[in-house]
C-alpha cells in the first residue's frame, strides 16, 4: 500500500508541476522558482514574530521577506509540547493558530513541529513516572493537537531527536521522559496516534547529525534500520527530516544527504531538509570576508542541488531568515548561518540558492508532494479559468498539436470544450483528488467542493489539459 501511495504521489507531482508556473512578469524569488519546480522552500517564523519570546519584536522587513521568498513555514517554538499543553489537558493554540492563519493567507504549507520530543516538555510531564500514565499523556496530546490542526498542518514531526549521540547509536536513553518510562514503543505509538488523528498528514521522524553518512555506527544507519522496522510493522511513517544544523567546515554533508535520500527512496520515504543553517564559529563575524560568505553559499548551493536532484525530497526549510535573529548565537557557539545578513541584505547564500534552482529546469525536477500553492493569486479574483499556458511534464498528458481541448467555469458549472466525453478530475493544492467524473453532456457541476483554489485536469484519450481554478 505504501509503495503505490508513494508512486502515485510522485506521478501526480510530475503531472501537476506545471500548474504552479510563475505568472509572466512576476518578480523572481526563491518561492517562485521553487513553485515552478513543484517544491517547497521555507523558513521558521521566529518566536518574536508571535509577539512573545525573548527578543522583542521583529523588524517589518522580516515578514515582507518571509512572505515573498517562502511557501512553507514552521514555528520556532510555538507548536512544541510546552507551548501547546503547558498544563495537563489545557491546550494553548493561539500562537499556532496565528501561524496557520498567516500560512493560509499567504498560501504556505505548514510543518508541525514537534509532537514527541525529550526537550521543551513541561515540568508536569517530566514528573510522571508511570508507563501507562505517560502513554495516556502522549496519546491525549497527539489526539488533541493533531485533531485541532487536521487538514491545516500538512506534515508533523511526530518524533524529534530520539536517537542518542554515542558512537554506537541506539535510542536516547538519558534525558528522555518518553524513552526512560515507556521504552522504544513510544515512537511506534506516536506515529499510529498521529495517523489516526489526521490520516492525510505526512508523518516524519526528525533528527540532527543524520547528515554524517549511513556507515557502521552512524546515526543515519541506525535510523534506516528503524525505518525498516516501522515499514515491516505498518507504522505510518512517510518522511524523515534531516535538521542539518551544520558548520562551514562540514563539506561532506551535502553528499551524505544525497546518500540518505537515495536509501530512503528505496523505502518509499520522503527526505526533507527541515532546519538548515550553516554557521561560522562564534566570535568570527568581524573577521569574515567575501570569500567566507561565498564558501557558505557554495554549501547552501550543494544542498539545493541535492534537494532538486533527488525525487523523494520535498521541503527545504531554513532555521531562520536573517542573521539578526538566529538560535545559533544564543546557544550553539556559531554565528552568521542564514541567507540574509543582519541588515536583511541578501548574502551570497541567497544567490547560490537562486542559481541552483535556475540550473535545474522545472521539467527535470520531480516532486513527491504534487503541485504547490502558487504565490500569485491574481487569477483567483475572478471565477474564470486561469488560461495561462502550463506545460505538464508527463508526456501522456500533453494534448496533441492542433487539437483543442478547453474548459470554462461559470459559477460552479465546468464546461468541457472540444470533447464529447472526457474525464474531469479535480485536485486540491496538496495534489489530493477531491472530485472525478466522466462528462458526457458537456458540463459538470462542482457543487460539493468547498470554496478555494483547485487544479482541474481534463482528459480525453491521449489529450489532456489542466488549469488552476477558483471555486467561489
Ligand atoms: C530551538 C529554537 O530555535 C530555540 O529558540 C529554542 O530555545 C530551542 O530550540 N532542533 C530542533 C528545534 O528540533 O526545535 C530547535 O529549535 C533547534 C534544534
Amino acid at each position: 500500500m505504501k509503495i503505490s501511495k508513494m508512486t502515485s504521489r510522485v506521478l501526480l507531482g510530475a503531472a501537476l508541476v506545471g500548474a504552479a508556473a510563475t505568472v509572466a512578469g512576476a518578480e523572481e524569488t526563491l518561492r517562485s522558482l521553487a513553485e515552478e519546480r513543484g517544491r517547497y522552500i521555507g523558513a521558521i517564523l521566529n518566536s518574536e514574530w508571535f509577539g512573545g519570546g525573548w527578543g522583542g519584536a521583529l523588524e517589518p522587513e522580516f515578514e515582507e521577506i518571509h512572505k515573498a521568498q517562502f511557501n512553507a513555514v514552521v514555528a520556532e517554538n510555538e507548536m512544541k509540547f510546552d507551548a501547546t499543553e503547558p498544563n495537563q489537558n489545557t491546550f494553548s493554540y493561539d500562537k499556532g493558530d496565528k501561524m496557520v492563519t498567516y500560512a493560509q493567507e499567504n498560501k504556505m504549507r505548514v510543518r508541525g513541529h514537534a509532537l514527541a520530543w525529550h526537550s521543551q516538555v513541561p515540568a508536569w510531564v517530566d514528573n510522571i513516572r508511570s508507563k501507562s500514565d505517560l502513554l495516556n499523556v502522549l496519546k491525549n496530546h497527539i489526539d488533541n493537537v493533531v485533531t485541532h490542526y487536521k487538514g491545516q498542518v500538512a506534515e508533523w514531526d511526530v518524533v524529534n531527536e530520539a536517537i542518542n549521540d554515542d558512537n554506537d547509536h541506539g535510542w536516547r536513553s538519558t534525558g528522555s521522559v518518553w524513552f526512560k518510562n515507556i521504552g522504544a514503543e513510544f515512537l511506534d505509538s506516536a506515529f499510529v496516534w498521529a495517523h489516526a488523528a489526521d490520516p492525510d498528514a505526512e508523518l516524519c521522524y526528525n533528527d540532527y547529525a543524520i547528515e554524517w553518512g549511513i556507515g557502521e555506527g552512524s546515526k543515519a544507519g541506525f535510523l534506516l534500520k528503524q525505518v525498516d522496522h516501522w515499514i515491516e510493522n505498518n507504522i505510518p511513517i512517510t518522511c524523515v527530516g534531516t535538521q542539518t544544523h551544520i558548520e562551514i567546515s562540514h563539506e561532506s554533508t551535502p553528499a551524505n544527504v544525497r546518500t540518505l535520500a537515495q536509501e530512503l527512496a528505496k523505502r518509499n520515504i520522503v527526505l526533507n531538509i527541515t532546519e538548515l543553517d550553516i554557521g561560522f564559529p562564534q566570535g568570527s563575524a568581524s573577521s569574515l570576508g567575501a570569500s567566507d560568505y561565498e564558501k557558505q553559499g557554495h554549501l547552501y548551493r550543494q544542498f539545493m542541488d541535492v534537494f532538486l536532484e533527488e525525487p523523494n525530497m520535498g521541503e527545504f526549510m531554513i532555521w531562520g531568515v536573517t542573521d539578526a535573529h538566529s538560535w545559533l548565537d544564543g546557544s550553539q557557539g556559531k554565528t552568521q548561518g542564514l541567507i540574509y545578513d543582519k541588515q536583511y541584505n541578501k548574502k551570497p547564500a541567497y544567490d547560490s540558492l537562486v542559481a541552483s534552482l535556475k540550473a535545474h529546469p522545472a521539467s527535470e525536477v520531480k516532486s513527491p508532494y504534487g503541485t504547490v500553492t502558487p504565490a500569485d493569486t491574481s487569477a483567483s479574483d475572478t471565477a474564470a479559468v486561469d488560461t495561462a499556458a502550463h506545460d505538464t511534464t508527463t508526456t501522456s498528458f500533453i494534448a496533441s498539436k492542433g487539437e483543442t481541448l478547453g474548459m470554462t467555469l461559470s459559477g460552479r458549472t465546468l464546461s468541457v470544450i472540444g470533447a464529447n466525453s472526457a474525464k474531469v478530475e479535480v485536485f486540491n493544492l496538496q495534489g489530493r483528488p477531491v472530485f472525478s467524473e466522466i462528462v458526457t453532456k458537456g458540463s459538470v457541476e462542482l457543487s460539493k467542493l468547498t470554496n478555494g483554489m483547485y487544479v482541474v485536469r481534463i482528459m480525453d484519450g491521449s489529450r489532456a489539459m489542466q488549469r488552476r481554478v477558483v471555486i467561489k
